[in-house]
């Protein structure tokens, strides 16, 4: 653990836009610092950093945080490793301090699976380099592949030899837990015997995007059709497959290089590809295609480029693929490898060049591949025409940006040769029929429905549905954090005197939710909302702004980072009457305060209410259904109050 002073004496000395200026341009513009956002793709800049407050947001992608945030997220660190960074930038000294017992047991799991995962790498390369047996069968095996030497390097290809527990052995002779070994899969436990689970394969080892070994996959050497082709390690503390993209650490720079992503089956695509020097390829080997995995490329680029085999597997991996992508708002082109070719083979059959070529001219958009692929299918068939069309719609309808739907249906338009104006009805169709799904689930959130129009101005996915709830919850603790000092009348407490007094927001707030055991829905402001009161219980502190922004959970910091900034658009939910909230809403806090505690209030009963509606409607029974009704008149009592307090009441 770091020492706190060590993190606070960094922060002081580091300058965030010296830090992030080391990343990317950054040009002066009043005040602040602006650039084009590291963490998505744009063309015109939005990414702004404030030297005074410590901060930086993306009006883009709405990424915020403070220095270490920023290093966090564009270097993929923990926060106590980009602490390091910063530090070492500045040259100031890390000082830690021994961690909590609870700590260092969760710390030491992980880092023990991870000595082993290391621990066995280099034994696997050393076997493969370095023995006879490793070199006549393992290396020949390789060889046979045409892997060059600095390509197996690259990779940190090993060998594991034909022996029942020579690693296992090896590695309990050198001081490695049994525990270890088996929970990283490595080794194989049954009663008290143990044996190498990859023994007499060759291994790839799986790197996360920091480049540590999280697990590994190991390949028969024959073509023995018996024994399975692949073996591969099993989930474990640090090996979450979903999340992990075999060639990321490897390909991320030319990711972000090149601007696209190829998306290959298996660690031998990937392999090869790098080898003929197409190095901007990852492979969700292992686990089919997860939309985890589809974000860790988005932190590199907006573009993918899926590489499948040829066969109906391919085609179907490929059209979920698709979709996927397409949800995540990014780009999509396919190529499918003809003739039983993957990736893998073709890039051995031909010079690296006519690859290159071969992708560039044979990648298609999804719309090109989808017509091409299922037109020849339904020539001179009008009504499978129609479904493919039908098809290809929906794929659309996936698109969160407007104006990239519009291209997409111009372009479906040409390809099939149908009207235009016919396919945005039937596009708007599958809209409404979406957002009536939406519909059914948030039924109960009239106003955020009620704002949608479609399809032009659809915003159903760039907005997500407004949570209520959620918002005015977001609303107490930006007032907390921004606010918690400034003092206002109480409600709660008197003087001796039996006079009202004047105390910080944050005791009130915490008077009027204690009250009611109020739990906040939103676990991350449920967090933040502990945070403080047991600051205010224990040492009758009341945490300032700065503590949260420099706070090192990201999720916290971020969250602060955005209120003090200013950076976050008021949501009309939160206005009161005349809509005071305006940049000087500090000015007078019991404008803010008590009007927004009520609101939170009223949201709830509101909820309760329309809970109470449905259960009433659900119930047979006449006893229960009068029971209800019960309730349902004292929530409707409290809202009506509350609405008056609120000079909302219908008049
Ligand atoms: N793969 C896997 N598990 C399997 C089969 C394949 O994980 N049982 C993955 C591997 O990542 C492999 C990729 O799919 O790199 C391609 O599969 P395949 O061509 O069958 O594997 P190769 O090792 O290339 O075998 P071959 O020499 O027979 O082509
Ligand atoms: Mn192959």
């Amino acid at each position: 653990m770091i020492r706190p002073e060590t993190i606070e004496k960094v922060l002081e000395t580091a300058r965030i836009e010296e830090v992030i200026g080391d990343f990317l341009t950054l040009k002066k513009r009043g005040s602040n610092f602006i650039g084009n956002c590291p963490f998505h793709n744009e063309k015109t800049p939005s990414f702004s950093v404030s030297a005074s407050k410590g901060i930086f947001k993306c009006f883009g992608c709405g990424k915020s945080g403070n220095v270490f945030g920023f290093v966090m997220e564009h270097e993929h660190l923990t926060y106590p490793d980009a602490v390091k960074f910063v530090a070492a930038k500045y040259k100031i000294e890390i000082e830690e301090q021994i961690p909590t017992e609870e700590e260092s047991a969760a710390i030491d799991a992980r880092e023990s699976l991870f000595a082993v995962t290391s621990f066995a790498t280099k034994w696997f390369e050393d076997q493969l380099w370095n023995t006879d047996e490793g070199r006549a069968i393992g290396l020949s095996y390789f060889n046979d592949r045409e892997f060059r030497p600095e390509t197996i390097k690259k990779f940190n290809l090993g060998f594991s030899p034909d022996r029942r527990d020579a690693f296992s052995k090896h590695a309990i002779n050198n001081g490695y837990k049994l525990e270890f070994l088996e929970s990283s899969g490595l080794s194989v436990v049954r009663e008290d015997r143990y044996f190498d689970r990859f023994k007499g394969r060759v291994i790839f080892p799986i790197h996360n995007v920091s480049g540590r070994i999280v697990g590994f996959g190991a390949r028969i050497l024959t073509s023995d059709k018996t024994i399975a082709k692949y073996l591969n390690s099993p989930e474990s503390e640090i090996y979450h497959k979903s999340r992990i993209l075999y060639g990321l650490y490897q390909s991320r720079k030319a990711i972000g290089d090149a601007d696209n992503c190829l998306l290959v089956e298996g660690y031998t695509d990937v392999i090869s590809l790098h080898q003929a020097g197409i190095q901007n390829v990852v492979a969700s080997s292992g686990t089919s295609l997860t939309t985890e995995q589809i974000r860790l490329i988005k932190r590199f680029t907006l573009n993918i480029t899926i590489l499948y085999d040829g066969d109906p597997a391919g085609i179907k991996a490929s059209f979920r693929g698709i979709d996927m992508i397409l949800s995540e708002g990014m780009n999509v082109r396919i190529l499918l490898f003809p003739d039983n070719d993957d990736p893998d083979s073709f890039a051995r059959k031909h010079h690296p060049d006519e690859v290159v070529t071969f992708i560039k001219q044979n990648s298609r958009d999804f719309i090109n591949f989808k017509t091409t692929l299922l037109l020849e299918d339904a020539k001179g068939d009008p009504i499978k025409r129609a479904g493919l069309i039908r098809e290809i719609l929906t794929s659309i309808a996936l698109v969160p940006d407007t104006i990239i739907r519009t291209e997409y249906i111009r372009e479906c338009s040409v390809l099939m040769d149908f009207d235009e104006a016919v396919l945005f009805r039937e596009l708007s169709k599958l809209l409404k029929q979406k957002l009536a799904k939406i519909d059914q689930r948030e039924e109960e959130q009239p106003e955020a429905i009620d704002s949608l129009t479609i399809p032009e101005k659809s915003k159903i996915d760039n907005q997500p549905i407004v949570d209520r709830l959620a918002e005015h919850e977001k609303n107490i603790i930006r007032i907390l954090i921004l606010y918690g000092n400034l003092l206002v009348q109480s409600d709660y407490e008197i003087d001796a005197n039996n006079n009202p007094i004047r105390i910080p927001a944050a005791k009130e707030i915490i008077n009027d939710l204690t009250s009611e055991d109020y739990v906040f829905k939103v676990s991350l402001y449920q967090n933040i909302y502990t945070l403080i009161k047991n600051a205010l219980e224990e040492g009758n502190l009341i945490l300032s702004e700065s503590h949260f922004v420099n706070h090192q959970d990201p999720e916290i910091n971020s969250l602060a980072a955005e209120f003090v900034g200013n950076f976050y658009e008021i949501s009309p939910l939160w206005e009161s009457e005349k809509g005071i909230y305006t940049s000087r809403e500090y000015d007078d806090p019991n404008k803010l305060v008590h009007p927004s505690l009520l609101k939170l209030r009223l949201r709830k009963f509101q909820e309760g209410r329309d809970d109470h509606l449905k259960q009433l409607e659900e119930e047979k029974d006449n006893v229960n259904q009068e029971i209800i009704l019960n309730q349902l008149s004292k929530y409707t009592q409290a809202i009506d109050e509350l609405k008056q307090m609120l000079g909302l009441s219908d008049q």
